[in-house]
């Protein structure tokens, strides 16, 4: 097993989609004949390239994010995969990842993926009900998210199921018979997103409002209260695991690991340096880099470890953060100040924004 404090991620960005869903501002393109196979071969000289910044680590996750990476042929991801596996070590039982979208879904898609080496697959049903899937612009049905939800879950051991909750119109009564449903599928890791409206959508255009505030919370609380009756541990705001299935690859950015990224708007930190796709590297500071490992850091249920963040930014926490509103958000039950970790409570976590306008005021 690997030292789980230790990790480095590979990201790899796939940049197209079938059609663009009216809710999501990730950068994505709707094309028809993409040069997949000349974009995998920039991709593999991109990662030597970043290789040579990074060649002492020990690659502990691959993640193919998207866009909608299940649009890339396997034998592509094969290619992928062991020419990391050729330039890194990699960790025993490294974590490699893959977001498919249920209107990729063609027989043996995911034995096939499977094959090509990922072993953990998350799948983005977003609804079980016809009617918010229409609104929410995707272009599977309920029965088809189903029958790849099943197909999943039969052929991977990990597994995690991307859902948006928190429509404008939903009833929280309907949105619980969801979780028995969605619960009931035993994915050992789920990512429930509450619906933002986003600028540069088409929801945002049309002018579709985001749940009301007090609602929000409300279903939020019910969402996580379910979920750790089931045996889910809330370890992240949007993101819930059965033990030991924690997100390994999403945990190394909000731990502050170091991690690449290639593919069109992907990213990197490696150190202080913070790179982007055609191989931009910037320098940041280390304030700049402890901004960031706070905003991460605290949407963590274990939130920030202390002597973490100095190794990484040579910046004590406690001289970071603005003590007199710390104390504040103390005495309001909002944060808790431990000597080696500062946290959010439960009621915090509903106040993110605000907490982090505290810090930062
Ligand atoms: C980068 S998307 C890719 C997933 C994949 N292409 C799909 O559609 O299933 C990752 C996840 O972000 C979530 N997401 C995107 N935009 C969102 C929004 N405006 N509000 C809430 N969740 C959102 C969705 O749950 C989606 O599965
Ligand atoms: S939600 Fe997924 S399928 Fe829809 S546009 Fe975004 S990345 Fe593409």
């Amino acid at each position: 097993m690997t030292n789980p404090s230790q990790k480095f991620g590979i990201y790899i960005h796939w940049p197209f989609c079938l059609s663009k869903c009216p809710y999501c501002d990730f950068f994505s393109q709707i094309k028809k004949n993409i040069p997949q196979d000349d974009i995998i071969n920039e991709y593999i000289s991109d990662l030597d390239f970043y290789h040579n910044l990074t060649d002492n680590q020990k690659v502990t996750s691959i993640f193919f994010g998207g866009g909608t990476p299940s649009l890339i042929k396997p034998q592509n991801i094969e290619k992928i995969i062991s020419h990391i596996k050729n330039k890194w070590k990699c960790a025993e039982d490294i974590e490699i990842s893959l977001e498919a979208n249920p209107n990729t879904n063609h027989k043996n898609m995911f034995s096939e993926l499977k094959k090509a080496g990922i072993n953990r697959l998350s799948l983005g049903v977003q609804s079980l009900n016809d009617e918010d899937l229409k609104f929410l612009g995707r272009t599977h049905s309920s029965k088809e998210a189903l029958a790849a939800a099943d197909d999943v879950i039969r052929t991977f051991d990990n597994h995690s199921m991307d859902m948006i909750y928190a429509l404008p119109h939903q009833n929280i009564n309907s949105w619980r018979q969801d979780l028995e449903k969605i619960t009931g599928f035993s994915f050992k890791h789920l990512s429930l997103y509450q619906l933002t409206i986003e600028d540069s959508t088409a929801f945002y255009a049309k002018k579709i409002n985001a749940m009301e505030e007090n609602k929000a919370i409300e279903i939020y609380n019910l969402t996580s209260d379910f979920l750790n009756s089931k045996g889910y541990e809330h370890y992240e705001i949007s993101n819930f695991a059965k033990n030991g299935f924690e997100a390994r690859h999403n945990l190394a950015y909000w731990e502050g690991h170091d991690y690449i990224g290639v593919g069109k708007s992907a990213h990197g930190r490696i150190g202080l340096l913070a790179t982007t796709h055609c191989r931009n590297i910037e320098n940041l500071t280390p304030e700049e880099r402890a901004e960031e490992l706070l905003i991460m850091g605290l949407r963590l249920e274990n939130g920030i470890n202390k002597r973490a963040f100095f190794d990484k930014t040579g910046i004590a926490f406690n001289n970071f953060v603005n003590s007199q509103k710390v104390q504040n958000m103390i005495k309001q039950k909002l944060v808790l100040d431990g000597d080696t970790r500062f946290k959010l409570t439960k009621d915090g976590r509903n106040l993110l924004n605000y907490v982090l306008s505290e810090i930062f005021g």
